[in-house]
């Protein structure tokens, strides 16, 4: 479907629970109140919205979380997804630490790709930032992935408190393994409003006093909005998410669908547009009705440089990222 700015939406991301096993300090620290199985929707109606969501027009489906590889049968929701015609593409978001004991299964299943959570590669340090000793898991949850031949990369969110090296560790990953390592800005979403990123402005210009021969890389890489870079000699690309320092609106091909059930045209706004009492009592033409509703009412841009202005209360654990 093409929305009131004439963007083409395609994309549907889908947070399948909102707990997770890890505690971000700027995501959920303590652990959100956590919302009951009955509240969220069941596999079933997940491969419900997907089937009507792809008959107008969503191709590719990413599922996210929290965490989604805490929610038993993620990767049977997976090939249930990928069995929709319509449907050319399913990924996951996952912070790795249960990838590598489901790794054969969303390989059975499918998956096209696998984005991982790793924000430092130093042990204390990812200990202090996610209240988990699961670095070296993570690690090697990066390896295996990209080795199984699913499409891996790596997501970075940089803190202003950290020691501002952490880069260089991290880019490495992507100089040895065929996995691009990609830099998001933090966004200032529930936690994250009370934390401080790192620009991507300044993040390349310190990469490049390390690698001067870093070059803009014009291939397509994914569905979103990053960026990408090449280092000669590294395997896989560097890419820029810049959602404070590089607005990327005019590109949006989204929208999102929380695990209660809720679909949520933009990031920075709290509307949406419930979704489960239509599923559990409704028509599968109020549904449908209710999905072009979401496109068609989709924000032209989001706010996020004013913050006043965001009306988004939810942490991201909920929405999904
Ligand atoms: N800003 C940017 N990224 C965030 N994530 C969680 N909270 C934020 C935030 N406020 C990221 C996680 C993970 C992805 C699902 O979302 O680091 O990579
Ligand atoms: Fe869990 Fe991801 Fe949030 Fe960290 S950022 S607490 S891994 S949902």
């Amino acid at each position: 479907m093409i929305d009131a700015a004439g963007r083409v939406i395609d994309y549907m991301r889908i947070s399948i629970t909102d707990r997770c096993n890890l505690r971000c300090r700027y995501c959920m620290p303590d652990g959100i109140t956590q919302v009951s199985m009955a509240e969220i929707l069941t596999y079933e109606e997940i491969r419900k919205v997907c089937i009507l969501a792809a008959e107008l027009g969503i191709q590719k489906i990413k599922i996210t979380g929290g965490e989604p590889l805490v929610r038993k049968g993620c990767a049977d929701l997976i090939g249930m997804i990928k069995n929709i015609s319509g449907i050319t593409q399913v990924t996951m978001t996952t912070n790795g630490v249960l990838l590598q004991d489901n790794l054969e299964a969303l390989k059975k299943a499918g998956l096209d790709g696998i984005n991982i959570s790793l924000d430092t590669l130093d042990r204390e340090k990812y200990q202090e930032l996610t209240g988990t000793d699961a670095c070296e898991t993570v690690r090697q949850a990066v390896a295996a992935a990209a080795e199984s031949g699913i499409r891996t990369k790596v997501n970075t969110v940089l803190q202003s408190d950290g020691d501002k090296t952490e880069w260089k560790a991290l880019i490495t990953l992507a100089e040895s393994l065929p996995v691009d390592v990609r830099f998001i800005e933090l966004m200032p979403i529930g936690y994250g409003k009370e934390n401080t990123g790192v620009s991507n402005l300044e993040l390349l210009d310190e990469i490049r006093k390390v690698y001067p021969d870093i070059r803009k890389d014009s291939k397509i890489h994914g569905n979103g909005p990053a960026v990408y870079y090449q280092i000669p000699g590294f395997t896989g690309g560097i890419g820029f998410i810049s959602a404070m320092h590089g607005k990327f609106c005019k590109n949006c091909n989204r929208i999102r669908l929380t695990s209660t059930g809720d679909l949520k045209p933009c990031l920075c706004y709290g509307d949406t547009y419930p979704l489960k009492d239509l599923l559990r009592n409704g028509t599968e033409e109020e549904i449908r009705k209710q999905i072009k509703r979401a496109i068609e009412q989709k924000p032209a841009a989001h706010c996020f440089e004013e913050p006043g202005a965001i009306t988004e209360a939810h942490q991201m654990a909920q929405i999904g990222g």
